[in-house]
């Protein structure tokens, strides 16, 4: 009896022991650790969100947990992911390189390339030749034009009946980027571009989703034959098809006069004796790595806008007067004419804050030994930004809570941006699509507005706002149907 007792008191003693000596010194805080399963039972699986929203309530605005045997730090709210990702930019502009992530991607692109001389070159070639390509410039505009009107002629034959938009707005983003690294769109019906859509949206849910989080946790299983092999086979498909589009591209090109990005990269490729990180295998992740950033992101930002707009009619009614009256004698919407919307504006806005589409950013590493709030952060410590604490932060918005333009206008009526509107993160690594997004983002919406009215179909029930959760948030499946506005002053 003794000894059992003993033998006890040692068991409980080990499992202290081993609960408390997981952090190093000066760690953030944060729920004890478990031997081997590390903090997995703290968290859902299927949707972490409200887990790191009570543990935030428990343990601050930087806290700890670990995936298995490894470190993670959460960071959260505007003042704390602008100390980390701004001020102590690149103390935090690392990547992770062991997840499931990096392991199906093989490493390469640009996304997920860690913090270094190679993301840098590969940052700015892409800064540059989207510039070249039309971001933030006429061309671009035109293209984008030019997509819409596939989309209202989708529309237009769906005139009276009710539809789901899912696919058509991943159509419409994609074939938008696919101009910019191809020259070329697909048409809707496309098969391979609709496998690519289909293997990229599958992989948004399966990277932050549960298998990929006993992936991370638990490098012994990753051998093993479990569901998460999907993603790399999700890859390899995506990875052929951009590989044949290359080849396409090197038969077709003529050397020092690019048509569009990839052609750009081959006669990046040419430069003689050029030891950079530029390399065929490196430009097929690349174009995949930006026609997913610039594909779900978007897509899923209008689907969650035109949900709202459905069930916010008079804020619906309200965008078209505003459209129709700037307008006016127009032929079609430019980005100029953001500045005489601040209605349009800040409804655009709202969608972008209530969407929360990538809610947790692209997770971060630390480039060196660091200290965030007093605390100290190790070397190669998985950071994940928190973007969902700063879009609802109480304090930082009048209506933190409720989908409502008012956030985003002044008591003039003027459109303003709170320093906590961050959805594309900030610091380094922020977004570098933000410029094309967001002039696809009014551009869609200010056309689709002036020419349709969007109604919530009477059998679809009460509207499920609840997004489903992934590295992008996506709406439930929902359907909507049309109506051609009558009021519209769309000359000829
Ligand atoms: C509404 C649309 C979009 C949202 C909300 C969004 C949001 C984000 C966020 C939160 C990040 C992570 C930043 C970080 O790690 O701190 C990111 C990265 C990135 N985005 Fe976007 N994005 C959007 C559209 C686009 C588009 C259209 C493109 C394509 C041109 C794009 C390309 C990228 C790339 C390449 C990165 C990685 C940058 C790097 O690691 O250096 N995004 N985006």
């Amino acid at each position: 009896m003794f000894a059992s007792i003993i033998l006890l008191l040692i068991c409980i003693v080990f499992i202290v022991i081993q609960l408390k000596s997981r952090r190093p010194k000066n760690f953030p805080p944060g729920p004890p650790v478990w031997p081997i399963l590390g903090n997995i039972l703290d968290l859902s699986l299927e949707n972490p969100l409200k887990d790191f929203e009570r543990l935030r309530k428990t343990y601050g605005n930087v806290y700890s947990l670990f995936l298995g045997p490894k470190p993670v730090v959460v960071i959260n709210e505007m003042k704390t992911i602008k100390e980390a990702l701004v001020t102590k930019g690149v103390d935090f502009a690392g990547r992770p390189q062991d997840l499931l992530i990096n392991d199906s991607s093989e490493r390469e692109g640009l996304v997920m390339t860690d913090y270094g001389s190679s993301w840098k070159e590969q940052r700015r070639f892409a800064l540059m030749n989207l510039r070249n390509f039309g971001m933030g410039k006429d061309s671009m505009e035109e293209r984008i034009h030019g997509e819409i009107q596939y989309t209202v002629d989708t529309l237009e034959k769906s005139i009276g009946k009710s539809f789901s938009p899912q696919n058509m707005f991943h159509n419409a983003a994609s074939n938008i980027i696919c101009q910019v690294l191809f020259g070329k769109r697909f048409e809707y019906e496309d098969e391979t571009i609709k496998t690519v859509v289909q293997c990229f949206t599958e992989n948004a849910k399966i990277a932050n989703g549960p298998w990929a989080m006993i992936y991370d946790s638990f490098p012994l299983i990753r051998s093993l034959p479990l569901p998460f092999r999907r993603a790399f086979k999700n890859v390899e498909t995506c990875r052929k098809i951009a590989k044949s589009l290359m080849n396409e591209h090197k038969q077709t090109r003529v050397p020092g006069e690019p048509r569009d990005f990839v052609d750009c990269y081959l006669d990046r490729l040419d430069k003689p004796g050029d030891r950079s990180s530029f390399s065929e295998a490196q430009l097929t992740m690349y174009i995949l790595d930006l026609h997913f950033a610039g594909t779900d992101t978007t897509s899923n930002t209008l689907l969650t806008g035109f949900l709202y707009l459905m069930n916010y009619p008079h804020v619906q009614e309200r965008c078209q007067q505003e459209i129709d009256m700037v307008l006016e004698g127009k032929d079609q919407a430019s980005s100029e004419d953001r500045n005489n919307m601040p209605y349009v504006q800040a409804v655009i806005h709202e969608f972008q804050r209530v969407a929360n589409t990538v809610p947790l950013s692209i997770f971060h590493s630390t480039t060196k030994d660091t200290e965030l709030n007093g605390y100290s952060i190790p070397k190669g410590t998985l950071i994940i930004p928190n973007l969902t604490s700063v879009l609802n932060e109480e304090g930082q918005w009048k209506f933190p809570n409720e989908f409502n333009p008012e956030n985003f206008l002044n008591d003039q009526g003027e459109f303003v941006k709170p320093e906590a509107f961050m959805p594309f993160s900030a610091g380094p690594r922020m977004c570098l699509g933000e410029g094309l997004a967001r002039m696809e983002l009014f551009l869609f919406t200010v056309t689709l507005l002036r020419k349709f009215k969007f109604i919530w179909p009477e059998d679809a029930g009460e509207p499920d706002f609840t997004p489903v959760y992934g590295v992008t948030l996506t709406p439930k499946p929902y359907r909507m149907k049309v109506q051609l506005r009558v009021s519209q002053k769309i000359p000829h």
